[in-house]
C-alpha cells in the first residue's frame, strides 16, 4: 500500500513487541466545525526586547519574581528555580511543589544538561492498579482519584538543580513566593476566570474548596488573593530545602490525605524520592543543534524524530500550513508517535532505543514510506482524544551570560488531581494518568496499552513535555517548550520549523495557527481559522481527516537577536495572563 507506515512497522519489529496496527485507509470524511469558537487569545501579542537577561511565563508575577533574580546576580537555574516557585503561587492551574516537570540547561560555553523531577508511582503501585472491583479498567480511578497522584518531583528536582549550578542562597529564591503567597496579589483576568472554573470541580475536596475560594463564592478579578498555608509549606521549604516537603509535617498531611482518600503514597516513598540530572537528547536540524528532555519524556526524542523525517523535504518551498506542508509534517508526526507509543517510557524500567529514533538513518527510511500525495494509515479511528487542555506549563529563561534554562512542569490535569493537602495548601498531581491504562487496552480513543509504560513500583510514567533550546555555530538561538499534553511535541516542533523553515521572527512563530497529529486518533486537528478552505479540501483528497480545534499550546519562549543580541521575549497569546519581562 503506497504510504502506508506497515513498512515502517516491519523494519522496526526487530525492536519491539507488535501493537496491533490495522490498515486502514482514511476516508477523508469531514469531521469540520467552522462555527466552533475557541478560547479567547487575549494575551501578550507583541514581542518583548531586553540587553541583559529575559523570563517568559504564565504570569507577571513569576517572570517579574525570576527577572529580579537575575538582577540580583542569580543565573538561569537560580531565575528558573524562583519563577517555578512563583507560578505555585500565581498560577495554580499547572505552576506546582505537588507536581513535577524537567529542565533543560545550555552553559554559555555550550555545555548542555537537564534534570529530570517527574513525578513516579508509589511502591505500591501495580499495572492493575486502575481496576475497579469489578475488574474492569476505571478512567475515574486512572485520572481523578487519590491513586491518580504520583510522588511528586518538582521541590527536588529545584533542590537537586540549585546545589548542582545554582549561585544565589535558596533562602533568596524562594522568600518571593513566600511572599506573594502570605501577602497576597491581585487576581488577574485569566486567573480569575481560571479559578471560577476550577472551584465547581472541587466539591468533593472542602480543603481545595477553602483554599481557591471565599467560603465558596469566588474571587472577582482584581481582589487581593491570599493564600496562608500554602504561605506557611513554601516557608518550610525556604529553611529546610527539600525536606521541609519529603520530610516532617508536610509528609506527614500528604500521606494522612492519601490513607483518607485510598491514595497508595506514603511517607517512605516522599522520603526516598530522588530526581536526576540527565543527559539531554541532541539532534540537529539544517545546521542547528536542538538539545531537549530525554526518557521519561517522549519530547526531545519524538521531536527530534521527526525533525530528521522533515529535514529530507522542502518545507519552505511548500510553504506555511499549505496542503503539501501539512501532509509531510502530519505523515512525520504519525510516524514519531507510533513509535512512541511503542517505545517510549521510563529509561530504568524499559530498554528505549532512543539512539536509532533519533538517527538520520532511521528518518531516512521512514521518509520511504511517505507518499507525496496521499494520507498513510493509523488504526481504524473516527474518534478525537479525549480533551487535552493545556494545563501544564512552560517558561523560559536566558541570563545576562546567555545561559539558558527552558523548564515544563505540570498537575498533568488543570488543577492536577484537585486535592488541595489539608493544612499544607498546595495541590496534588493526577499524573498517574499518564500511565498506559492496561495491558494490551489500545484502542481508537488514543489509549495505549503497550508494555514499557505501565504502572510498576517507583517507575516515572511517560511524558510528552518538550523543554527544548537550539544553538547554531557555538551560539545560544532560542529557548522554546509548551504544555498541552500530547499535542506537546507537536507545538514545540512547529515553533522550530516556523523560525527554521518559514524564517518567522518568534513572535509570529509563537502566534501562527497549530495543527495535531498522534498517530492515534487518525485525526488532523487543526486550530480554528489555521488553514483555508482549499487547503482543507486539498488534505482531505489526500485522505487526511480534517478538525478544528480550540487553542493548541502556549509556547512563552525566547528567541536571541544575531545581529544585535538582544533576548526577544514571546509570551505565547493564548494564554491571557502569560508575560515576557526582561531588563
Ligand atoms: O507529562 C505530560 O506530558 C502531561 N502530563 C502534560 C499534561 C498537560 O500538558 C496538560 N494537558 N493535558
Amino acid at each position: 500500500m503506497p504510504g502506508s507506515v506497515a513498512r515502517h512497522v516491519s523494519r522496526l519489529s526487530i525492536l519491539t513487541a507488535a501493537i496491533p496496527f490495522s490498515i486502514l485507509l482514511v476516508t477523508g470524511t469531514t469531521v469540520w466545525k467552522p462555527g466552533y469558537t475557541p478560547v479567547a487569545a487575549t494575551g501578550q501579542a507583541a514581542e518583548v526586547r531586553s540587553q541583559h537577561g529575559m523570563v517568559v511565563s504564565a504570569t507577571e508575577h513569576a517572570s517579574r519574581v525570576g527577572t529580579e533574580v537575575l538582577k540580583a546576580g542569580g543565573n538561569a537555574v537560580d531565575a528558573a528555580i524562583a519563577t517555578g516557585f512563583a507560578l505555585a503561587v500565581t498560577h495554580p492551574a499547572a505552576g506546582n511543589i505537588g507536581g513535577g516537570g524537567f529542565m533543560v540547561i545550555r552553559f554559555p560555553d555550550g555545555r548542555v544538561t537537564a534534570f529530570d523531577y517527574r513525578e513516579k508511582a508509589p511502591l505500591a503501585a501495580t499495572p492493575r492498579m486502575f481496576l475497579d472491583e469489578n475488574g474492569e479498567y476505571s478512567s475515574r480511578i486512572h485520572h481523578n482519584s487519590h491513586k491518580a497522584v504520583g510522588v511528586p518531583g518538582t521541590v527536588a528536582g529545584f533542590a537537586l538543580a540549585h546545589q548542582t549550578y545554582g549561585t544565589l542562597g535558596w533562602h533568596r529564591l524562594v522568600e518571593p513566593s513566600v511572599a506573594l503567597a502570605r501577602d497576597g496579589f491581585a487576581l488577574m483576568p485569566g486567573l480569575t476566570r481560571s479559578l471560577q472554573y476550577a472551584i465547581a470541580r472541587m466539591e468533593p475536596y472542602p480543603a481545595s474548596v477553602a483554599a481557591f475560594s471565599k467560603n465558596g463564592e469566588p474571587y472577582a478579578e482584581g481582589e487581593i488573593w491570599k493564600q496562608p498555608d500554602l504561605a506557611r509549606t513554601l516557608e518550610k521549604i525556604m529553611l529546610e530545602g527539600r525536606d521541609g516537603f519529603y520530610k516532617g509535617e508536610t509528609a506527614r498531611l500528604i500521606a494522612e490525605e492519601m490513607r483518607r482518600g485510598g491514595g497508595l503514597i506514603t511517607e517512605e516513598d516522599l522520603a526516598i524520592y530522588r530526581a536526576y540530572e540527565r543527559e539531554p537528547i541532541k539532534g540537529t536540524y539544517r545546521g542547528y543543534d536542538v538539545i531537549s528532555m530525554p526518557p521519561p519524556s517522549s519530547g526531545g526524542t519524538i521531536l527530534v524524530e521527526m525533525l530528521n523525517i522533515l529535514e529530507g523535504y522542502d518545507l519552505r518551498a511548500m510553504g506555511h500550513n499549505t496542503s503539501a506542508s501539512i501532509h509531510h509534517i502530519t505523515e512525520a508526526m504519525r510516524r514519531a508517535y507510533l513509535d512512541r507509543a511503542r517505545f517510549l517510557a521510563d529509561p530504568s524500567y524499559a530498554d528505549v532505543p532512543v539512539e536509532r529514533l533519533t538517527s538520520k538513518e532511521y528518518a531516512a527510511e521512514l521518509r520511504q514510506s511517505i507518499d507525496q500525495n496521499r494520507a498513510s494509515v493509523s488504526d481504524p479511528v473516527d474518534i478525537e482524544l479525549p480533551h487535552e487542555s493545556p494545563q501544564t506549563t512552560h517558561y523560559s529563561v536566558v541570563d545576562a551570560d546567555g545561559m539558558a534554562v527552558s523548564v515544563t512542569y505540570t498537575l498533568e490535569a488543570g488543577y492536577g488531581s484537585k486535592i488541595v493537602v489539608p493544612g499544607a495548601g498546595f495541590l496534588l498531581n493526577n499524573e498517574m494518568g499518564d500511565f498506559n491504562p492496561l495491558r494490551g487496552l489500545t484502542d481508537t480513543l488514543g489509549h495505549i496499552g503497550s508494555e514499557p509504560n505501565l504502572a510498576r513500583p517507583g517507575q516515572r510514567m511517560l511524558s510528552s513535555m518538550t523543554p527544548t533550546i537550539l544553538a547554531k555555530d557555538g551560539q545560544l538561538v532560542a529557548v522554546v517548550g509548551s504544555p498541552g499534553g500530547r499535542t506537546i511535541i507537536n507545538s514545540v516542533l512547529q515553533v522550530i520549523l516556523n523560525v527554521i523553515d518559514f524564517e518567522m521572527p518568534i513572535q509570529e512563530a509563537v502566534n501562527a495557527k497549530r495543527l495535531h497529529h498522534a498517530w492515534l486518533p487518525n485525526t488532523v486537528r487543526v486550530e480554528e481559522d489555521g488553514i483555508s478552505e482549499s487547503t482543507k479540501q486539498g488534505l482531505e483528497a489526500m485522505g487526511h481527516r480534517m478538525i478544528v480545534r480550540g487553542r493548541q499550546g502556549l509556547t512563552h519562549c525566547i528567541m536571541i537577536d544575531s545581529v544585535t543580541g538582544e533576548r526577544i521575549g514571546a509570551a505565547d497569546p493564548r494564554d491571557a495572563d502569560g508575560r515576557a519581562v526582561g531588563y
